[in-house]
């Protein structure tokens, strides 16, 4: 691929594939975003293809399973994944995330939290020490629509810097309406001290379906650098 950024995220996903696909796999989860498209490509080349069935996050990952020749099944039929693949916003140190830059976080929670094992897959800018500071668009909060202007005002009462109602640019007059028919908020707090207090918060206030922080699910995080390297933090 001639585009840098777009190679390293097609070397983190075959890497992540390559290492981690068990063999025997029953229940596979794809993730969505950009990045994972390579992870369906890679899994789509396996031998085995007809042996396992894939779980989707969203529309988009859905399409993706179809069109790479991959059994399609629902979480509801298979809640138990023996391991799933999915991109990332931003990974700490820790492999704390943040995700949710393509309003698909519900689904990719449910999936995490139904696998065995948990794989991210990223480029370089992806790669920091603390969440908030590579990834300034703020925390996708997925929020019940009527509730996004009284969510505004808590959002700033919990120190936001900004507070931004996701919208559909030039595809669509209005804000994102996600697969769960609910709206997005991007809530940007600087580089956050403290992920799992602030999620905590956020869950507990009325109108937050889900936020955007993925804290202690992914067993392992690759991420493709310019060089054509991968670096892999567990
Ligand atoms: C989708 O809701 C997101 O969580 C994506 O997985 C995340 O935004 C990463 O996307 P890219 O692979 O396109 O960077």
């Amino acid at each position: 691929l001639s585009d840098p950024t777009e190679e390293s995220k097609r070397l983190s996903a075959y890497k992540a594939v390559d290492e981690n696909f068990p063999p025997s796999a029953k229940v596979i989860g794809i993730g969505s975003g950009s990045t994972v498209v390579y992870v369906a490509e890679r899994i789509g080349q396996l031998d085995n293809k007809a042996d396992f069935v894939c779980i989707p996050t969203g529309f988009q990952s859905k399409n993706l399973i179809l069109d790479n020749g991959l059994k399609l099944g629902s979480i509801e039929q298979y809640p138990q994944l023996d391991i799933a693949f999915d991109g990332a916003d931003e990974v700490d140190t820790q492999l704390n995330a943040i995700k949710g830059g393509g309003a698909c976080l519900f689904q990719e929670k449910l999936v995490a939290y139904s696998s065995k094992s948990f794989i991210l897959v990223a480029d370089y800018r992806k790669k920091s020490q603390n969440l908030g500071v590579q990834w300034t668009k703020g925390v996708p909060i997925e929020v019940v629509p009527s509730a996004y202007v009284y969510l505004t005002g808590k959002l700033n009462e919990y120190g936001a810097e900004s507070v931004v109602l996701r919208q559909g640019g030039s595809a669509k007059a209005g804000p994102v309406i996600t697969d769960n028919n609910n709206f997005i908020i991007d809530a940007h707090f600087g580089a956050i001290q403290d992920p799992k207090q602030l999620h905590q918060q956020l869950k507990m206030t009325l109108g937050v379906v889900e936020t955007g922080l993925f804290l202690d699910y992914p067993q392992k995080a690759y991420f493709g650098e310019k060089d054509g390297s991968v670096v892999v933090r567990t």
